[in-house]
């Protein structure tokens, strides 16, 4: 049985302008946890920080950082203090996929900002909790669309297979440290990142039950984490012959 988290611990949101993110803030607030917000445009969290500040009467710092300048975000990370016990990895792209399909520049763009920028940041995040004396949380948010490709976001799908497996790997890793690691794989969110798609209400959850689901699993110690409905799905999903699947389109 995990122990109760410890409320005092700072936390760390990496990609805290997104929509899951926000409401992410809000729930480790509302527990007593000082924040940093960290975001490539820190001016959009000036509001964010205020209204927790005000609601929650906790410490909240805002820290710009930009996962594709992998140099400048991990220094930036090395430099927190106190050191956040608990960090969330938030950040992603999904774009277009006909774009991507056509200018490969744009599909560099998707790895980077989904796999590789969020990877070197969360080596900084692993190596600066080493030396924290207390357990610690690294959270990465990835996908159900890692789990199989599909042809309408095969781009996207492929980098946050890559995070998924870049996180297996570092929960192995630090297996026999005090660090956890946690992959959550939301469904479909109703967020900036979703808007104008037609997506099934049975499957789609909001920013706050997303937020909801990747707290309780930091205080559970959760490692792999789906949506309920989601993981019965893709079960399936992953039980579809080959020949099968390339005929489907969903
Ligand atoms: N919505 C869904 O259906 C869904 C499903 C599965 C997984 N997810 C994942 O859930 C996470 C949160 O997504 P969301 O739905 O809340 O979408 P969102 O509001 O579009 O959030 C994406 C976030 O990534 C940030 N970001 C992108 N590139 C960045 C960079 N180079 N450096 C720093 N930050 C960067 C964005 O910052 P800016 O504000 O500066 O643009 C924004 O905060 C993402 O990892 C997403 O892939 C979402």
């Amino acid at each position: 049985m995990k122990k109760p988290t410890n409320t005092a611990v700072p936390v760390l949101l990496i990609g805290a302008t997104s929509d899951v993110g926000v409401q992410l803030a809000h729930e480790f607030a509302r527990s007593g946890h000082p924040l940093y917000l960290t975001g490539r445009r820190p001016a959009d969290l000036e509001p964010v920080a205020s209204d927790l500040r005000l609601r929650y009467r906790t410490t909240v710092r805002i820290v710009a950082l930009d996962v594709l300048q992998v140099d400048a975000a991990r220094a930036v990370v090395r430099e927190l203090r106190p050191t956040p016990h608990i960090a969330v990895c938030l950040v992603g792209l999904l774009g277009r996929q006909p774009d991507q399909e056509a200018h490969p520049e744009l599909a560099r763009a998707v790895i980077e900002s989904n796999f590789l920028g969020p990877a070197a940041v969360l080596e900084a995040v692993a190596e600066m909790m080493a030396a924290v004396e207390a357990p610690t949380t690294i959270v990465g948010v990835s996908s159900v669309a890692g789990d199989r490709g599909r042809a309408r976001n095969y781009y996207y799908g492929a980098s946050k297979a890559g995070f998924t497996a870049f996180l297996s790997g570092l929960r192995q890793r630090l297996a026999r440290s005090r660090t956890t690691v946690i992959t959550v794989k939301p469904g479909f969110v109703a967020t900036r990142m979703t808007a104008g798609m037609d997506l099934p209400s049975a499957l789609t959850s909001s920013d706050a039950d997303c937020a909801r689901l990747i707290k309780r699993a930091v205080d559970r110690g959760q490692l792999v984490v789906y949506p309920w409905r989601w993981r019965m799905l893709m079960t399936v999903v992953g039980l579809i012959p080959e020949r099968l699947f390339k005929q489907l389109r969903f």
